[in-house]
């Protein structure tokens, strides 16, 4: 049987995704070509590898939350928490017993969280709250937990700016690669743009005493999709958040706390991929 160009593009096009998918060793979490059909133990165990995922962040930031003694804070906020329990589920381990609130734009996200947390019957009060984080929002916490959120918001101000529409962004594989490569190849000056937007946002908010935990590591997406540029892109652009809250003489670093804690290989991310910052008390 000979086979037409079009069907040898494609064709080619297939070999590559499972050449990439062997050298990743993607196999292991899934059966690709199950993905769509009735396969129970290959979603269930699926599923688990995600859980697995999601509890090697809570682990890797009960060590500086524990150092910290979040538990006696009467308030904490996960910003941009998301769908996924990473950041909640440390508080169901840690007998956390007062406000965890979950402040995110998109409501069935936070949904799905609270009815996730809701199984575990935990002893914290679960609140939300939905805002635009780029419009006016406020919230009243002493801790805000800003765990991989810094990619969200850089793709969330970019599509907005340029009058995409947003829900389009996280379905389509092609929109978020058309969306990061314009990032990349036409704004070095973005970066500078959105640091500083991030950090007048943050300044703004933050009281005296209030602590701030900002992480961003390497996600799934960016690993399975080779988006290097990205990850470094994203990193760039927490320190110089870093670099602009500490200009202001108005911090106190702590992120020699994750130094001391995040020794691990194991550990979801590494003490460079996290900052920790307190508001001084202005005399
Ligand atoms: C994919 S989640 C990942 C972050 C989450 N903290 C985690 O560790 O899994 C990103 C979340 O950021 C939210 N988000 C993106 N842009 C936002 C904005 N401008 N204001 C508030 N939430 C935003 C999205 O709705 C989404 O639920």
């Amino acid at each position: 049987m000979s086979l037409s160009q079009i069907e040898k593009k494609r064709l080619n096009h297939d070999l590559q995704v499972i050449y990439d998918r062997i050298r990743k060793r993607e196999y292991i979490m899934t059966d690709f070509s199950q993905d769509n059909r009735f396969n129970i133990p290959d979603r269930t165990k699926e599923f688990f590898n995600y859980l697995d995922s999601y509890c090697d962040t809570w682990k890797t930031l009960s060590k500086i939350f524990n150092k910290l003694n979040v538990k006696n804070y009467d308030n904490v906020v996960d910003l941009c928490s998301g769908w996924a329990p990473k950041v909640t589920l440390w508080f169901f381990y840690s007998d956390y017993s007062k406000n965890l609130i979950l402040l995110d734009k998109d409501k069935k996200s936070v949904w799905k969280l609270i009815n996730f947390m809701k199984l575990f019957k935990p002893q914290f009060k679960l609140k939300k709250q939905n805002f635009d984080v780029f419009w006016n929002f406020d919230f009243k916490s002493l801790f805000i937990v800003w765990n991989h959120i810094i990619d969200d918001l850089i793709v969330s101000y970019y599509w907005k700016k340029f009058n995409y529409n947003i829900s389009d962004l996280y379905i389509s594989e092609k929109n978020l690669l058309k969306c990061w490569n314009n990032i990349l190849n036409s704004w070095e000056s973005f970066k500078i743009d959105i640091s500083v937007i991030l950090f007048n946002i943050f300044d703004k908010l933050l009281w005296e005493n209030w602590i701030i935990i900002l992480s961003q590591y390497q996600s799934m997406i960016e690993y399975l999709l080779d988006l290097e540029n990205v990850t470094k892109y994203n990193k760039e652009v927490l320190y110089k958040i870093k670099e602009l809250f500490l200009n202001t003489w108005k911090y106190e670093d702590l992120s020699d706390i994750s130094f001391q804690v995040l020794k691990s290989k194991k550990d979801a991310f590494s003490a460079l991929e996290c900052i920790i910052l307190k508001k001084k008390i202005w005399q």
